[in-house]
């Protein structure tokens, strides 16, 4: 049986293997390896080429994220899991402050480059889990794009939607893609019944499953039908009012929800 962190209740080896898998030796492996990853951008090594494919898709994701989303001069955004800070760049030129965390130090630490000169912008390190550097209700907006969908239990998803309330203002938003159950292979689909009749779901190491026809994800996160994901975050106090399915890819599923 694996060791369980008390504190948590999630097993000792998840942040270990989490940090491992986001943890890369170069900035450029960070963004082309684990961020944008597509089969146009796997067809090319050439700088010039991949920078242009990283902005293109940077642009179309930022189109997605502010769907909807009437963003002011004066708010506050905090992104989780932001990687290089690809989103929280433009974003800062839009509101008075971005904010973001990630779980991965050489990601934060490549942001730190990244977002040099963007004063308005800073990144923490966090377990992966929580946001204590982040006040109570001192938060217009949260985002989070390709995180979710890589979050290996079920556990740490109820936990960030907990800390998403407790950081939003009253009537604050909070947009989320994630990775919606129909896409998934017939076993993990039978993994998802099984967590949702008893609540949870078990550890079992990095996931795998099928992204896309003969390709294989090495850190999976769990899946959600959408009535399970709105009925949770109703749950947590986040009434939706938004949900899109298959904006931006196929098994994408993106939800604007607001703090009663
Ligand atoms: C695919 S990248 C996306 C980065 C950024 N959101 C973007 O779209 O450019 C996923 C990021 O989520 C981070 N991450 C993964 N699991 C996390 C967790 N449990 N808590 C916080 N960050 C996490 C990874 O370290 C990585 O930087």
């Amino acid at each position: 049986m694996k060791a369980l962190d008390t504190e948590t209740s999630v097993p000792g080896d998840w942040l270990e293997d989490t940090r491992r898998f986001w943890n890369t030796d170069s900035d450029s492996e960070a963004k082309y390896r684990r961020i944008c990853l597509d089969p146009e951008i796997e067809s090319t090594t050439d700088e010039g080429e991949l920078a242009a494919l990283w902005h293109k898709r940077t642009e179309a994701e930022l189109a997605q994220l502010l769907s909807g989303i009437p963003i002011q001069a004066d708010w506050t955004c905090l992104e989780i899991g932001c990687g290089l800070g690809r989103l929280m760049k433009p974003i800062a030129q839009q509101c008075a402050r971005v904010i973001g965390i990630d779980v991965s130090p050489r990601m934060v630490e490549f942001a730190g480059e990244y977002l040099r000169g963007v004063p308005n912008t800073e990144v923490h390190l966090n377990d992966g889990q929580t946001i204590p550097m982040v006040p109570d209700a001192s938060i217009d907006w949260v985002y989070s794009h390709l995180a979710f969908q890589h979050l290996t239990l079920y556990e740490v998803v109820d936990r960030y939607l907990a800390e998403i309330h407790r950081v939003l203002k009253p009537g604050g938003y909070c947009r989320i893609q994630c990775w919606r159950e129909a896409a998934l292979p017939l076993a993990e689909r039978a993994k998802n019944v099984v967590r949702l009749l008893t609540g949870r779901e078990r550890y079992h190491g990095p996931r795998r499953w099928l992204w896309g026809p003969g390709k294989e994800v090495k850190f999976g996160g769990v899946t959600f039908h959408p009535k399970a994901w709105r009925k949770l975050l109703a749950s947590h106090g986040l009434r939706v009012i938004s949900l899109q399915l298959g904006l931006g890819h196929d098994h994408w599923m993106w939800t604007t929800s607001r703090k009663r």
